[in-house]
């Protein structure tokens, strides 16, 4: 079921909010702007779980197949999060400024294909490329922090508790409680006991 489309009180850019998303109430939308470039055509495109938050830059460029979560309490500091299959975000998780969490490279890697992409591009509205590229989810898991720059490529899962250090390319699986880093990412360490700590608490 869809729902009436929403403006939101406090907001500079006249936009709406999705009728296909279904937004907790204690949750916050800084700006309708993010649904600049939102075109899911899925009931349940997207949902914000209890006091989840997305701030000023985040863009929610989502396919018409898309579908994004947030957990309870999961933080999106001004992300790009390009979605033509599924992006789930856990509860908790924060990410940071200039994220972006891909499940889709949107354009393939043959030229000519990539050509007549970009030439369709004028005709289309929003005006952005995108072709039928395999698209593969990606999986933030709870408690899981993002440091800025970082970029989550298709089929990457970001295990429980885990680190993602500032500027890293996530190519594979992230364990959980683990730090990562650098591009492309690798294991720094394993988490201390002392900062798996409290990943359980409620
Ligand atoms: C990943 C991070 C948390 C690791 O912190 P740390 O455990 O204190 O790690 P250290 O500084 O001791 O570095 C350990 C090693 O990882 C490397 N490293 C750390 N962060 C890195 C990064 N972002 N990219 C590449 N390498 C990195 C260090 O060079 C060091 O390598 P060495 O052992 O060969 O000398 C931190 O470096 C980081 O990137 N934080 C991002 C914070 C952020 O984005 N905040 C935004 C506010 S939401």
């Amino acid at each position: 079921m869809s729902l009436p489309a929403r403006t939101l009180p406090w907001d500079w850019h006249e936009g709406v909010i999705p009728r296909n998303a279904k937004i907790d109430s204690t949750a916050y939308v800084e700006t309708s702007f993010s649904f600049r470039f939102f075109r899911s055509e899925l009931d349940d495109a997207i949902e914000y779980g209890r006091g989840a938050s997305t701030y000023l830059g985040t863009m929610f460029d989502v396919g018409p197949r898309g579908r994004v979560r947030l957990g309870d309490y999961a933080l999106v500091h001004g992300a790009r999060i390009i979605c033509d299959s599924e992006i789930t975000i856990g509860e908790y998780a924060l990410i940071s400024w200039n994220v972006v969490l891909m499940d889709t490279y949107r354009l393939p890697a043959n030229a000519s294909e990539r050509r007549r992409e970009l030439e369709r591009v004028p005709g289309r509205d929003p005006r952005i490329a995108s072709g039928d590229v395999v698209a593969r989810p990606v999986r933030v898991e709870r408690n899981v922090w993002i440091g800025f720059d970082a970029c989550i490529l298709p089929g990457v899962t970001v295990g429980e508790g885990s680190v993602v250090g500032a500027r890293s390319v996530v190519m594979t699986d992230v364990p959980p409680f683990t730090i990562v880093a650098g591009n492309p990412a690798r294991i720094i360490r394993p988490m201390s006991q002392q900062e798996m700590n409290g990943a359980n608490a409620q």
